[in-house]
């Protein structure tokens, strides 16, 4: 038996999560009456090079569109906030990153680049590829689960907390909400904070963007699967489960669904047996669109100040700017 001073092992996975952890998440989602997993188990390295595939797929916009308003409106807005640091949650491979990074070493201001993200293996590999490219700014990742309370290394001063690519739009509101008052907690009286979300818009543009004609989406999607099979020794058949994403215009959202083909049980070692019936899906993403009013109320409820909507002429996509909102007794 441990003591009370032993240190506690963690058992993790591959990719540094936490199995006991995993293996509780993926029970209670699996026993709901819509089967669900939670997005975050997509990106393994595989998953996170099947994202990446994927924003630069033609019919996948968003990244195209926020990376258009960032080379716009970047400079201007990093020379009035002038941080020394940026603290990126859910950085992936820091693409669109750069064009900020750019804009703060061009204003003079930049010292610090702390990416935040889930995926442990992924993460490393973008720390050190920014550290060849900018060999002036110190990067320090942090591996964190923005779903928890997650842990910081020592920030510069003033900070520019930034949270892209419409990740929020993979939460339920409440979800959203903790998360950005999770962030907005971590931040100082005059840090400043920019949210991407992506716009409503005509349903077949949304859906055409989670059903690609190369079928990228619907392997990033199965790819769920084989890290539940790799990590937990689930016994799922990639084969007899098909993709399919649809626009719930009523939710203002993509659902995106792993569709069982036939009636079939899987077994998940330490977790369960869990049966499907043919056509019976998993719920594995939901991907939310917005408008300034509901981006408005998050801000709203998490304690931010809605300072700037930046969006381009076509409405596609938005930089939101935002502040820490400090309630005075
Ligand atoms: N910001 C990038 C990547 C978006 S993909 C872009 O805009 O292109 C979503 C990223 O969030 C992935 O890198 C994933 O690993 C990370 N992520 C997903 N859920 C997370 C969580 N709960 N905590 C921390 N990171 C998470
Ligand atoms: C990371 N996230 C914002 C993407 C999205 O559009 O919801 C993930 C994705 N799923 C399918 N395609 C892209």
């Amino acid at each position: 038996m441990p003591g009370p001073t032993d240190p506690v092992t963690t058992a993790l996975s591959p990719g540094g999560l936490d199995l006991d952890a995993m293996r509780s998440d993926v029970r209670r989602g699996l026993s709901q009456p819509q089967k669900e997993l939670d997005p975050k188990y997509f990106y393994d390295e595989r998953g996170s090079d099947l994202f990446e595939q994927i924003t630069r797929l033609p019919e996948y916009y968003p990244t195209r569109a926020e990376r258009a308003l960032l080379e716009a409106r970047m400079p201007e807005l990093i020379d009035e906030i002038q941080p020394a640091s940026l603290v990126e949650l859910g950085a992936g491979s820091a693409s669109k990153t750069r064009v900020i990074l750019d804009a703060m070493t061009e204003s003079g201001s930049a010292v610090q680049y702390v990416p935040v993200d889930v995926s442990a293996e992924f993460l490393e590999k973008t720390a050190r590829r920014l550290r060849d490219e900018y060999p002036a700014i110190r990067i320090d990742p942090a591996v964190g689960d923005f779903s928890s309370d997650f842990h910081l290394p020592a920030i510069e001063r003033r900070a520019l907390f930034a949270f892209l690519g419409s990740t929020i739009g993979n939460f339920s509101e409440g979800d959203a909400v903790a998360i950005l008052t999770r962030i907005a907690h971590q931040m100082r009286a005059d840090d400043a904070f920019i949210l991407g979300v992506d716009l409503r818009k005509d349903h077949a543009v949304i859906e055409t963007a989670y059903n690609d004609s190369a079928g990228v989406t619907a392997e990033f999607n199965l790819n769920v699967l084989r890290v539940l099979n790799r990590d937990l020794g689930a016994d799922f058949d990639l084969s007899a489960f098909t993709h399919r994403a649809f626009y719930n215009a009523g939710l203002h959202r993509i659902e995106m669904h792993l569709v069982a083909k036939t009636p079939q049980t899987v077994r998940i070692p330490e977790v369960g047996d869990f049966e499907f019936l043919a056509g019976e899906s998993i719920r594995t993403e939901l991907s939310h669109k917005y408008d300034r009013g509901t981006v408005a109320t998050l801000f709203d409820e998490a304690g931010f100040c809605l300072e700037q909507w930046l969006s381009g002429e076509d409405e596609a996509f938005a930089i939101v700017v935002g502040s820490r909102r400090w309630n005075r007794i």
